[in-house]
């Protein structure tokens, strides 16, 4: 499926219709190049999920935990751009994070590709000529 957004002021618009879609799946890998507005779409999603901490970029932790108000549920957000070796993300712990049934969003998936549970959404990000942006999930319908 495909979401165009076109401006800032209806991405969480586009965050809700990006919600409806992703039915059962948790873990959801987000592709684009740099600036094309990962952070700031997962950031919309974890809004209209209930998230009311501030949501900064995780490039510096890897992972940032969330929680929604909402539901209580945890959210990770996590952000491998930094990673240098694979030894980081084991030692992070990434396996109980990936499998544990609560919604991660991942930026930077292709740094990690091996270890991307086979079942993860593949999202694409691009920034379009007229600044708008599309975004592409490959949701099994
Ligand atoms: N849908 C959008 N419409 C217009 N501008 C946007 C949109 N999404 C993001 N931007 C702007 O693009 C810039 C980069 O966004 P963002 O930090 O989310 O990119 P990113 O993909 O996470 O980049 P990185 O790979 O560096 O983490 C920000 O200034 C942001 O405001
Ligand atoms: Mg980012």
């Amino acid at each position: 499926m495909e979401i165009q957004i076109k401006s800032l002021d209806i991405i969480h618009d586009a965050a809700k219709q990006f919600i409806k879609s992703m039915g059962d799946n948790t873990v959801f890998a987000f592709y684009g190049k740099m600036g094309a507005g990962k952070t700031t779409f997962i950031k919309a999603i974890c809004e209209e999920l209930g998230v009311t901490d501030v949501i900064n970029s995780p490039t510096f932790a890897i992972v940032n935990e969330y929680r929604s108000d909402a539901t209580a549920e945890l959210i990770y957000h996590f952000d491998f751009y930094r990673i240098k070796k694979v030894e980081e993300v084991y030692d992070m712990g990434y396996e109980d994070y990936f499998y544990s049934g609560a919604l991660c969003f991942i930026e930077w998936p292709e740094l990690i590709e091996d270890l991307l549970p086979g079942d993860a959404v593949r999202v694409d990000i691009s920034e379009q000529e007229d600044g708008s942006r599309l975004v592409k999930m490959e949701i099994q319908a």
